[in-house]
């Protein structure tokens, strides 16, 4: 089975790909049109070990609106509480018979270790700081629909860029695309090996907005330092938060994004998230629930004898 565990490892013409079955569910689900219930029969797990509003719905819906049998594994409730390994637990679940699995989990590379032990295709909701591909897909074709092109756009990316899933996957799909990408956090936020990420880096979020065609914030992520730096709400507020004053700097016509969950008056100020014409963060949400369809759709088709990739 093709698993989707990374943004790392696809071509760029697997990620338009999946852009475009995406840009087919977003009309789609506009419209209400008529359901397509291809994924009738199919049994979806959404396990996730860590907590979710965002990704956690939008795979539920996304998976019912194709017709799947959809079941969330509530971590509280399940025997992981009572010590079950992430094995035995992933063991459990393929014995099952899940013909999809969906798992968000705070260590980096639990997904890929149980992606190898189940008979199914995986996808990956997030796990602890390697990656978040789905979210970096919706990122894409949110600037994809917005911009006409990911192509050539500078896009700043700010904020816990060390911590941070969503900027590592946001790095590999949007320089896959040949966006020119900066990242902007203080230098304990910002990872040893961020050089070798077809990258700009940037400490001054000032100089970084310069001329800036999207700016991505990120939250800074707390419950990942492990002891060390952690930046006062105030500290970080006033040298990289998003504020109108400081978007002047950015194009004229730049897009603001936030994957969510959002701590309003740190990275972002309310005037900023809200302003309709700018702030895509709405647009977001909407597009994540098409781009899960798409990827549940793509992964499950070798099982139901569909062709599968481009
Ligand atoms: N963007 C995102 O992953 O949000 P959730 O943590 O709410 O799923």
């Amino acid at each position: 089975h093709r698993h989707l565990t990374g943004i790392e490892g696809l071509q760029p013409h697997e990620i338009t790909f999946l852009l475009d079955e995406a840009e087919g569910w977003i009309e789609l689900n506009r419209r209400r049109a008529e359901p397509d219930k291809r994924l009738a029969g199919l049994t979806q797990i959404n396990a996730f070990f860590e907590n979710s509003t965002r990704t956690l719905l939008s795979f539920e819906i996304a998976g019912k609106r194709l017709g799947a049998d959809v079941v969330n594994m509530h971590v509280g409730q399940s025997s992981v509480k009572k010590g079950e390994t992430l094995i035995d637990t992933a063991i459990t679940l393929n014995a099952m018979r899940a013909d999809v699995i969906v798992i968000r989990h705070q260590s980096s590379g639990a997904v890929r270790l149980i992606a190898d032990k189940v008979d199914c295709p995986v996808l990956n909701a997030g796990d602890g700081s390697h990656e978040h591909p789905t979210q970096a897909l919706l990122d894409a074709l949110t600037i994809r629909r917005r911009k006409g092109s990911v192509a050539g756009q500078r896009v700043v990316i700010c904020g816990d860029i060390l911590h941070s899933r969503v900027a590592r996957s946001n790095i590999l799909a949007l320089t896959a695309l040949a966006a020119d990408v900066r990242v902007c956090a203080p230098s304990t936020l910002m990872p040893a090996a961020i050089e070798r990420m077809f990258v700009t880096p940037f400490t001054d979020f000032d100089a970084a907005l310069e001329g800036a065609d999207v700016v991505m914030m990120l939250r800074v992520q707390n419950e990942r330092m492990s002891g060390g730096f952690l930046p006062s709400n105030r500290e970080f507020a006033a040298r990289y938060g998003l504020t109108e004053e400081r978007l002047k700097r950015a194009a004229p016509d730049a897009l603001v994004m936030h994957p969510g969950p959002m701590n309003r008056g740190v990275e972002i100020t309310s005037a900023v998230a809200d302003d309709k014409t700018r702030s895509a963060i709405t647009e977001q949400v909407e597009t994540g629930v098409a781009v899960r369809m798409a990827c549940l759709d793509v992964l499950t088709r070798s099982a139901r004898g569909v062709e599968g990739w481009a």
